[in-house]
């Protein structure tokens, strides 16, 4: 609670005033790969918000979950000499981004904002570099999250939402024999991984994610504890429908809204879709943490690119205004499935799954079982985590057995911290 009540206090009265109060008359060409249903649902509210301003929006959507098409969409922009005013970038990227004196600061509105006394301590370092301000966080996403439908997990007689891997396992057998696709899945390096670094987390715990999958300590990496981890991974391949591969992670999620699939594992953006396609949690469908202790981390941020032009500077500015209101993080994270990144934006109007996500959150925080998320580039630099990708989506579409997955990934891991 500490944090909450500690920020509570700080409730910016004039930040909120200042966010309605300026004008825009800027310009901002957007990056972001929030296509889906809910996804584009929840990035229309801050055109909205930025068009209500007078500012104009340029939308430059990048298909593609989890955003690796549209990281090497950004690259080829930049590498043009025409990099977007704004781009939707998180974790070290942010870092790697402003390391190459890419980024422009937000410092003023940071300052004028107080947003330091409003994000939660870890959250506001991830956002600056060199101790200033050069990203806005939009939301706090938890990736250690399980999607259900009701009625198909009634219909295979699984009576309770699972607690450990192998009451998932049993479950998903009894979905399995009911003819029921136990595990909604896309076959894409990013889905895979999520399901991956979730699987960590509930075998290993969340020491034991911390030094495999942020410190990439080479005893843990090849310790019993992956191999058990890979053989679960391996066991949830056998739960995937025959037409996995490639699939978006939305038309996943519509297999759990259609009742064809009891389960998907995946990050509270898959809310977003619930939700945008008229469904009512706990009624239509259930949220559930993965089996493990803990909280996987992940959260959106924009960040604001060198650009010329009065206008568009003026523009990054009031974007990063905008995505700090309260106001605006209320009605976005209503539609996007996350919770405020501000801390002091009351979660009244939320859902339950929203609520146990904030009650976990700060459960995690206590309990030092807080980890960041590999799959979504919150833990390690792009490269690293391209090779977790790449040896994880090996192991999913092959018969490699689990004692040869961690030494593969344990060499490749070294590689890419030598390069
Ligand atoms: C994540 C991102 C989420 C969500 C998801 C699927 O990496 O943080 O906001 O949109 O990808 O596209």
């Amino acid at each position: 609670m500490h944090i909450c009540k500690a920020m509570m206090a700080a409730v910016s009265v004039a930040g909120a005033l200042s966010a309605s109060a300026a004008r825009a008359d800027g310009t901002v060409e957007v990056l972001h790969w929030w296509t889906s249903g809910g996804e584009a649902k929840a990035v229309g509210e801050l055109k909205k918000a930025f068009e209500a301003e007078g500012g104009e929006w340029i939308d430059s959507p990048i298909a593609g979950g989890g955003g690796d098409a549209a990281m090497t969409a950004l690259r080829a922009r930049v590498v043009a000499g025409n990099p977007p005013t704004a781009v939707q970038l998180k974790g070290p990227g942010i870092q790697e981004w402003a390391e190459q004196g890419a980024l422009n600061d937000v410092q003023s509105v940071a300052d004028e904002g107080n947003w330091d006394a409003v994000l939660p301590p870890a959250l506001a370092e991830i956002m600056k570099y060199q101790g200033k301000y050069v990203a806005a966080p939009v939301n706090i996403h938890r990736v250690d999250w399980m999607w259900a439908n009701p009625e198909a997990l009634k219909k295979a007689g699984v009576e309770e939402m699972p607690t450990t891997w192998d009451e998932f396992n049993a479950a998903a057998d009894k979905l399995q024999a009911a003819g029921i696709v136990p595990l909604a899945h896309g076959g894409q390096p990013w889905q895979d991984a999520t399901l991956f670094e979730d699987v960590v987390l509930g075998i290993g715990g969340a020491d034991f994610f911390r030094k495999a999958l942020v410190e990439l300590d080479p005893e843990a990496l090849t310790s019993d504890m992956m191999v058990k981890s890979f053989d679960q991974l391996r066991k949830l391949r056998g739960y995937v429908d025959p037409n996995f591969s490639g699939r978006d992670w939305n038309l996943a999620t519509a297999m759990v809204m259609r009742g064809e699939a009891g389960f998907q594992i995946m990050g509270d953006w898959a809310k977003g879709e619930f939700l945008a396609a008229g469904k009512v949690p706990e009624q239509d469908f259930l949220c559930w943490p993965t089996p493990g202790k803990g909280f996987v981390l992940n959260s959106d941020s924009f960040t604001f690119f060198k650009v010329e032009g009065e206008d568009r500077i003026e523009g990054q500015k009031v974007l990063a205004r905008l995505i700090m209101s309260p106001e605006f993080q209320k009605v976005f994270n209503l539609a996007k499935g996350s919770i405020p990144a501000r801390t002091d934006v009351p979660l009244d109007d939320f859902d339950a799954c929203a609520k146990r996500s904030h009650a976990d959150l700060l459960a995690a925080i206590e309990n030092d079982t807080l980890v960041p998320s590999m799959a979504h580039e919150m833990a390690v630099p792009r490269s690293v985590r391209g090779e977790f990708l790449d040896l994880v989506t090996a192991f999913f579409n092959s018969d490699m057995s689990s004692e040869d997955a961690v030494k593969q990934l344990a060499a490749a891991i070294k590689r890419a911290q030598e390069n």
